[in-house]
């Protein structure tokens, strides 16, 4: 059943945070929902403009309303990730995406104000619910001065005059967290203080951490002993998730894990059968390791357990 983000979002708030998760191609859609389901959890799978034109758009489409039919217990959102202004058109007149970003996040205050305020028309229009962000991303390094790095985390002053004026939402922060395998090089984690002060003037307003992959260093490892190189790369803390869900992030996106597993696996299948060439095997090794994986993270984002409770609410 696909849901808004809003409606997951209502029951999470305060308690717990929703995994979204960005997915390309068949496997990672079925390993996505055995997972869910497996942890009994409620999710967000989430469409990048890169993963809709790896194929064609119509492609993931296709096979997440096939998933809906194979798996009729899961409780979920699709969610554009990182749009643009006209892609978040496409998809809000697709009939398909019940949520989509407007990422306008490096335009200037005024511009992405207004960027955002159209896309929420057009979405709420069609009952469409909008993510959009406010801050910069990445780069926040523990060795840079305090001001220089806060000039990238989210102000909490503009976070309230943001959603006043646009309407949004959801609103994703920089607290820290950069995309990718290579987050933090030192010892820096999350910047409660700064999500603290944006909760104070938005009480009960959803927030959403992008970057937060936590880059397992046992997957990272296997991955180097396989024949890989990802020196030097570091993740979020997973234990910091449930504070962050209190202090009122519901959504926590997650895709470089999910490469991570991927190419773990691929490496060391291959590295262990140079004879095979037949691409189904490490197929569904892959399916069942990724769906371990989301079933491990739903239990550290506190929505594992959460299904039953969400289809009450949502009246199905
Ligand atoms: O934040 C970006 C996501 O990890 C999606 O990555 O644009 O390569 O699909 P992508
Ligand atoms: P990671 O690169 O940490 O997985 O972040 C994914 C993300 O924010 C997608 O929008
Ligand atoms: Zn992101």
């Amino acid at each position: 059943m696909i849901v808004t983000t809003k409606q997951l979002f209502e029951t999470a708030y305060g308690k717990y945070a929703i995994g979204a998760y960005n997915i390309n191609n068949l496997e990672q859609c079925m390993g996505l929902f055995r997972g869910n389901l497996d942890s009994k959890a409620p999710f967000i799978i989430q469409i990048s403009k890169g993963a809709r034109s790896y194929t064609h758009k119509l492609m993931l489409e296709g096979m997440i309303r096939s998933a809906e039919q194979v798996f009729p217990d899961a409780i979920f959102a699709v969610h554009l990730d990182h749009g643009d202004e006209q892609t978040c058109y496409d998809c809000i007149n697709s009939g398909f995406y019940s949520s989509v970003m407007i990422d306008a996040s490096h335009e200037n205050f005024e511009t992405n104000i207004a960027i955002t305020k159209r896309v929420v028309d057009a979405a709420h229009a069609k009952g469409i619910v909008v993510e959009s962000e406010l801050g910069q991303l990445g780069g926040v390094e523990e060795h840079v001065k305090v001001d220089e790095s806060n000039a990238k985390l989210t102000n909490p002053d503009q976070a309230k005059e943001f959603v006043e004026r646009t309407g949004v939402d959801s609103l994703a922060c920089a607290i820290g967290t950069s995309h990718g395998a290579f987050k933090f090089s030192g010892s820096q984690g999350l910047h409660f203080d700064v999500l603290e002060e944006i909760q104070k003037r938005l009480p009960g307003f959803p927030l959403v951490m992008h970057g937060s992959s936590s880059v397992p260093q046992e997957e990272v490892e296997r991955i180097n002993k396989a024949g890989g190189s990802l020196k030097g790369a570091k993740g979020v803390n997973e234990d910091e998730f449930a504070r962050a869900a209190i202090l009122g992030v519901t959504k926590v996106n997650i895709d470089t894990d999910g490469r991570l597993v991927w190419t773990r696996v691929h490496r060391e299948h291959f590295l262990e059968h140079p004879e095979n060439f037949d691409l189904r095997p490490v197929g569904k090794i892959f399916m069942t390791e990724y769906a371990k994986f989301i079933a491990h993270k739903n239990v550290k984002l506190g929505s594992a357990g959460q299904l039953d409770a969400v289809r009450a609410l949502v009246g199905k």
